[in-house]
């Protein structure tokens, strides 16, 4: 079963493009299944930081495949741009990188909805990165999305003219415009550009690649927080961002899935609004915020930063079937003579619980704490598990104990070879 899905268990931002990054080289190829320029995944060696938002993490390895799955929505003119980073550093993708013709164009007049339609929600606003995500997923699901692949067609055009005129349509009850003239021409551009890349249906490529015993790492984006059945609904964003995504996202049937790895931070952020059972808004919050470096990689967003959230772990292991845990910025946690870790929560009728209320009563719960020692020690220089101070062992032995799932990977510092086997 050579598929391995990588996943974020909580809202985004837990150090997905890292982990991909180091496990890459096992791999033959790295696919991406859902989201889209929403993303932002930060990858850091040889002393240069890379952040890449819709290509796959494996580019920076020649040997692997990279896919852009159908279940992904690509904007062509942030995908251009990307693309043109790399090649200013040096990095030939020409060769190893396929999108899927099934996957889901963002129109410049997604975007301009996504703008309209999150203003109009005054103080219920999702907090959307802009990047036309909703707009896009909901053409997709209302049959009348525009496909990578039609841009081959003679009457792409014309197709795009009838998306643009039905968008203004959904626009003109707002009494507002579109206004994406100015956008045009660059979008017109990137599809042109887009057009000499390889496009194809990824879904036999990647089965081939099954066929012959290769190996494949299923790229998750966002969180299963966000995630549009099971996420702080509607504060989520518009895909299966779990585990199970991966087989509609990738067109890779269930049986070959095998390990799945849950990535999760040993605090929690999120960034936009919704329910956050454990955020700090005070001192501590803001320890976090700077000691993280907690603003967002594609909006520069301040994030909101809390404790560790069991519940919330709990439920997003149970939904995604993760085999081994990634407990990524422990660092982060180094300056803390005690650290809080939420394992229930007290609702509103005085009960406890370890499981996740309806996301509708998530933000009238109070979490219930229980308090670890601290290591309160310089993990940076850490090279290897073995040498881990004691309180962070017994740190890792709780949550195990909690979680009832190994974690395997403890990652201390931003840097590819601070990432820790255990
Ligand atoms: P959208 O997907 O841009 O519409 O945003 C919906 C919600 O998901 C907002 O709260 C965003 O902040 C959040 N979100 C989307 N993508 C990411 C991500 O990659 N990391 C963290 N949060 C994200």
């Amino acid at each position: 079963m050579p598929v391995d899905v990588l996943i974020g268990l909580q809202w985004g931002d837990e150090g997905k493009g890292k982990i991909v990054d180091v496990l890459a080289p096992t791999y033959d190829a790295v696919a991406r299944f859902q989201g889209g320029p929403n993303a932002g995944h930060t990858l850091t060696f040889d002393g240069q930081k890379h952040v890449l938002h819709q290509v796959p993490s494996g580019i920076f390895h020649p040997h692997i495949l990279n896919v852009v799955g159908n279940g992904v929505v690509l904007d062509p003119v942030v995908f251009r741009q990307e693309l043109q980073k790399l090649t200013d550093r040096g990095v030939d993708y020409a060769h190893n990188l396929y999108i899927s013709k099934k996957a889901q164009l963002i129109l410049p007049s997604h975007r301009a909805l996504d703008r309209i339609s999150e203003e109009a929600r005054g103080n219920t606003k999702i907090g959307s990165t802009l990047k036309g995500i909703g707009p896009t997923y909901s053409d997709k699901i209302g049959r009348v999305g525009l496909r990578v692949g039609h841009i081959l067609l003679p009457d792409f055009e014309k197709r795009y003219r009838e998306a643009v005129a039905h968008h203004a349509s959904l626009a003109a009850p707002y009494g507002k415009a579109l206004e994406i003239e100015p956008f045009e021409a660059d979008f017109f551009a990137a599809v042109d550009f887009l057009r000499t890349l390889q496009l194809t249906d990824t879904e036999y490529l990647l089965n081939d690649l099954l066929t012959q015993g290769k190996r494949i790492l299923a790229e998750g984006a966002q969180g299963s927080m966000l995630d549009v059945d099971f996420g702080t609904y509607p504060y989520v964003t518009s895909s299966s961002t779990i585990a199970a995504g991966a087989c509609t996202g990738l067109g890779i049937a269930p049986r070959h899935i095998d390990k799945v790895y849950g990535i999760t931070k040993a605090y929690c952020t999120r960034v936009g609004g919704g329910p956050f059972p454990t955020e700090l808004t005070g001192e501590v919050g803001e320890q976090i915020r700077q000691a993280g470096r907690e603003f967002g990689s594609t909006t520069g967003r301040p994030r909101r930063t809390g404790w560790i959230d069991l519940p919330a772990l709990r439920y997003a292991i149970m939904l995604n079937g993760v085999t081994e845990l990634h407990l990524m910025k422990a660092d982060v946690l180094d300056a803390f003579a005690e650290i809080e870790v939420c394992t229930h929560y007290r609702t509103l009728d005085g009960e406890e619980t370890p499981n996740l209320p309806d996301p509708g009563q998530l933000d009238q719960v109070t979490p219930v704490y229980q308090q670890l020692l601290g290591w309160y020690t310089d993990l940076t220089n850490v090279t290897e598990a073995a040498q881990f101070p004691k309180p962070l062992q017994d740190y890792l032995a709780f949550l195990e104990k909690e979680l009832q799932v190994p974690i395997t990977i403890v990652s201390v510092g931003p840097d590819r070879v601070s990432t820790l086997f255990r």
